[in-house]
């Protein structure tokens, strides 16, 4: 049979998307239109900025993923579009206002995503059909938007095991960036600091090593490492020197990196007592491109069970970041048994995944 082909929209934070997938696996078109240099200023994604910006480019965004798809509207077979967690009087409403015109103008079916869920599904989407995750698996989705530990049970279940208390771990990259006085560069301010790790000095002075917070428990906390960073910045005498900032930026990589570590292994720990032991570790988001990062979880998972050969899967990073794609995969197993929600859904701020 011919395969279902859905057109998707995500608008819930900074980045415009559309893009149009099918059920045979196919990514047609993945269209991301980036709004990072207007939020540079503010330090932070600043909210009528974002639905501005949204407002501007979602048609522009709807047009490019038809023609590179190489499609028209009437090849459409379905709608989709990211129901919550966001704001429902901002971001989220550009792309969800598009999606459901569309759909109704067009009398197509329409379907509602959650965010988080489409995050955790992409692996089945992005791993060689021999290779896919199975159910249940962990996913680690490190952002600037998340710090969450999932686990997926199926299509539809998953639980949350440990999220962020203050803020996330992309967050912190970029704040201890911004106080290392790192550039923004070409691409970002954590994979700067990455970079900045790399530098070669010459006996770097020792800054000592930050602890992982609140042992024992599964949530993640980063404020309190950046803020770390910050007191021993500002209670240093003399300006300090570029071998120096290296190694407070290595003692804060290496900090971050054992946290991630800790609460990876600590809920495999909890969930084995529950007799479940996951073979996958998916690992998604901005900050999952860092290589130190990934040498550590591999580390981490050998040390823990070095017979299990748990899997670290790591999809591609155009669609680990916030993207269209992700709504239409995760909208798919819904269209295909004819599980539409109607052109009045409401969205979602809150939403248990
Ligand atoms: O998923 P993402 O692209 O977008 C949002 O969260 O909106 O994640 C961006 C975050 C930023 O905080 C960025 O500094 C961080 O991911 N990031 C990195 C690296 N590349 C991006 N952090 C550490 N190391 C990297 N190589
Ligand atoms: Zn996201």
């Amino acid at each position: 049979s011919r395969s279902f082909t859905v057109l998707a929209l995500e608008s819930s934070a900074d980045d415009t998307c559309a893009a149009v997938v099918t059920s045979s696996r196919q990514v047609l078109s993945n269209i991301v239109v980036k709004q990072l240099h207007l939020h540079e200023v503010f330090g932070g994604i600043h909210p009528t900025v974002a639905i501005e910006a949204h407002q501007r480019n979602m048609p522009g965004a709807v047009r490019r993923a038809l023609d590179h798809a190489n499609i028209t509207m009437q090849d459409i077979d379905g709608v989709a579009f990211t129901r919550g967690p966001g704001s429902i009087g901002g971001c989220l409403s550009v792309g969800s206002n598009a999606a459901k015109t569309l759909a109704a103008a067009l009398n197509k079916p329409l379907v509602g995503v959650h965010h988080m869920a489409a995050h955790a599904l992409t692996p089945l989407l992005t791993t060689p059909v021999d290779q896919l995750p199975e159910f249940p698996f962990l996913t680690l989705l490190i952002s600037g938007g998340h710090t969450l530990l999932l686990l997926a049970t199926s299509k539809t279940e998953f639980r949350v095991l440990a999220t962020t208390v203050d803020e996330s771990i992309g967050r912190s990259f970029d704040k201890v960036a911004r106080l290392l006085g790192l550039a923004w560069g070409t691409k970002g301010l954590g994979a700067t600091l990455e970079e900045f790790c790399l530098k070669d000095i010459t006996s770097p002075p020792d800054v000592g090593s930050f602890s992982v917070p609140m042992p024992g428990k599964l949530s993640f906390s980063y404020s309190c490492l950046h803020s770390s960073i910050e007191r021993y910045i500002s209670s240093a005498k003399i300006p300090l020197t570029e071998p120096h900032k290296v190694a407070l930026a290595r003692a804060f990589q290496d900090a971050a990196a054992r946290q991630l570590c800790a609460k990876l292994i600590l809920g495999f720990k909890q969930l084995a007592m529950k007799d479940i032991k996951p073979k996958h570790v998916v690992v998604s988001g901005g900050v999952a491109s860092n290589s130190f990062l990934r040498a550590r979880l591999r580390e981490a998972l050998d040390t823990y069970d070095p017979d299990a050969k748990i899997a670290l899967v790591f999809p591609p990073p155009e669609l680990c970041t916030d993207n269209a794609v992700m709504i239409g995969w995760a909208s798919m197993h819904r269209f295909l048994v004819a599980d539409y929600d109607d052109y009045t859904i409401d969205l979602r701020a809150k939403w248990d995944i």
